[in-house]
């Protein structure tokens, strides 16, 4: 279990982090007055680089995406970027006009010129592939950065660079909408997984997609935790397989018939109420562990938030990862009182790009090249219909009823 963990960056270190008291769902977010500290190796800012400077770093990448629909993704225009300055990328490969897309020349153009994965699944693809999880985690930053420059382990070298949203890219980079620590919190806790009321669990990735922890610095004392909520610090989730049950001594308890097997529903069994409280999970053997741990892994896996894209295998599960989970906005859902003016793009996760090079009825895509600030609530309940944080769908019962439309 340790060797997951992992020392906290040290940009993150000088962080106050959203804290959350999963006993009175109380919550209270603290930010530093303090800038962050810069990495050291930090890239330069992009903020006032000349159009020529940013041209240099799309000039190969245009000669086959040789349109699209908002090139620095900023409709303000307000910012002189390259592709490969959110990108990466080698944009000093270029092919000749008029070049056939399936040539070979066209073809080892592409490789070089695109970051590769490690993974083949990721390969001659413009979407991210259904179901992906934790593979994502495994891929390289760089190849990362290549496909979606706004997820969190690159954000602080792209969005967040010094002058541009170093602020927005701290503070979503530990809100709860990123380690969801209020939901494991009150999960673990009211249900005798893990015996401290205060949140001890959240999800966070470093650079390299390892699980880390997230430290509120300077600690907390024990009066603004007692009051206010502020704790010391989140870790990784512990893996299932060490998770202990409640007392074992509990299956002597009267009543029920004998034990199930795991795997083995009966069918006699009250639906509602299960004969085994406690599941026969005893210490150490028999995959005997704590249910809610379990359940968490699972919920964060095939439910992912922030740090991963969605599915991508079904309406209103597209979406990529990091800031542009929000301010990207996919297909996903064809009511106007949903989706409002992307409603026409229909519920399929298709593309409506003027580039070229990406298909038009695949599912996966974003609808455009460009960021939004009207982000539609279609957009948050993508994660929001989910487990654990479908407490907003409460105020919103019309979206559930449509969200399949
Ligand atoms: C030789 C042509 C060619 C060049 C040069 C090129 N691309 Fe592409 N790019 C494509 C094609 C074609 C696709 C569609 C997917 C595929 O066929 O691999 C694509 C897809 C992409 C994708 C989507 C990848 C994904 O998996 O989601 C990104 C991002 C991208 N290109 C960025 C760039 C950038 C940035 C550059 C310059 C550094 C660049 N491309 C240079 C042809 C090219
Ligand atoms: C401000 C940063 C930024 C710049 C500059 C930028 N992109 Fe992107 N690009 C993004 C983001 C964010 C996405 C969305 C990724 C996702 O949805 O997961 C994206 C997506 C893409 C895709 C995939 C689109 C699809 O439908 O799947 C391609 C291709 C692409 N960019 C090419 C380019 C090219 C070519 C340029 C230069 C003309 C460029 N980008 C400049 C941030 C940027
Ligand atoms: C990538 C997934 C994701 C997206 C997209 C998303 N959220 Fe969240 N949101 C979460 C998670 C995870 C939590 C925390 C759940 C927990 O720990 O209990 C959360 C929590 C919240 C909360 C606090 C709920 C509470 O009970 O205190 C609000 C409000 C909220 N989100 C609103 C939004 C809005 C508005 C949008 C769209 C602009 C949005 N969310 C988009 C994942 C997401
Ligand atoms: C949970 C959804 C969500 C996520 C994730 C998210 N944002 Fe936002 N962001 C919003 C909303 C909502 C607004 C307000 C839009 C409005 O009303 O203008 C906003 C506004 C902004 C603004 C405009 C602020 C202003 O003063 O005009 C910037 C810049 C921004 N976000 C950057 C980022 C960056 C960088 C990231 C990733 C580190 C990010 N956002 C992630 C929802 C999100």
């Amino acid at each position: 279990m340790n060797s997951q963990r992992q020392p906290v960056s040290s940009s993150l270190r000088t962080v106050w982090i959203l804290c959350v008291s999963a006993l009175s769902f109380f919550f209270a977010l603290h930010a530093s007055s303090k800038p962050p500290a810069r990495a050291p190796q930090e890239p330069a800012s992009f903020r006032g680089q000349s159009q020529e400077e940013a041209d240099r770093k799309s000039s190969g990448c245009i000669s086959c995406h040789t349109s699209t629909d908002e090139p620095t993704m900023h409709p303000t225009k307000a910012v002189h970027l390259g592709c490969a300055d959110c990108h990466g990328g080698n944009s000093s490969i270029s092919i000749a006009l008029g070049a056939a897309p399936n040539s070979a020349e066209y073809l080892s153009a592409k490789e070089k010129a695109h970051v590769q994965p490690r993974d083949a699944t990721f390969r001659n693809r413009s979407n991210v592939p259904e179901r992906i999880f934790t593979k994502w985690l495994a891929e390289s930053a760089e190849y990362i950065k290549f496909v979606n420059p706004g997820d969190l382990r690159v954000a602080p070298e792209t969005c967040g660079t010094l002058g541009c949203h170093a602020a927005e890219t701290r503070a979503v980079s530990t809100s709860m909408m990123t380690h969801a620590g209020m939901l494991w919190g009150a999960a673990l806790y009211n249900n005798g997984g893990y015996p401290a009321k205060n949140t001890r669990f959240g999800e966070s990735y470093n650079r390299d997609g390892v699980p880390q922890s997230i430290k509120t610095s300077p600690k907390p004392t024990l009066e603004e935790t007692h009051n206010k909520g502020v704790i010391p610090e989140l870790d990784p989730l512990f893996r299932w397989e060490s998770s202990q049950p409640g007392n074992v001594l509990r299956v002597f308890e009267r009543g029920g018939r004998k034990k199930a097997e795991i795997g083995n529903p009966s069918r006699e069994e009250v639906p509602g109420k299960p004969d085994d409280k406690l599941s026969d999970r005893g210490f150490g053997t028999e995959l005997r562990t704590d249910p809610v741990f379990l359940g968490l892994q699972k919920t964060r896996l095939l439910d992912p938030v922030m740090s991963l894209p969605g599915t991508n295998d079904h309406p209103g599960d597209y979406r990529g990862s990091g800031c542009t989970a929000c301010h990207v906005i996919y297909a996903n859902d064809r009511d106007p009182s949903h989706s409002a003016a992307f409603a026409p793009f229909g519920h399929s996760g298709f593309s409506a790009s003027s580039d070229q090079t990406i298909s038009k009825n695949e599912p996966g895509h974003p609808i455009k090249h460009v960021f939004t600030r009207s982000i539609p609530s279609s957009q948050c309940m993508i994660c929001h219909i989910h487990p654990g944080t479908n407490m907003v769908t409460t105020y919103f019962r019309a979206h559930v009823v449509g969200q399949r439309n």
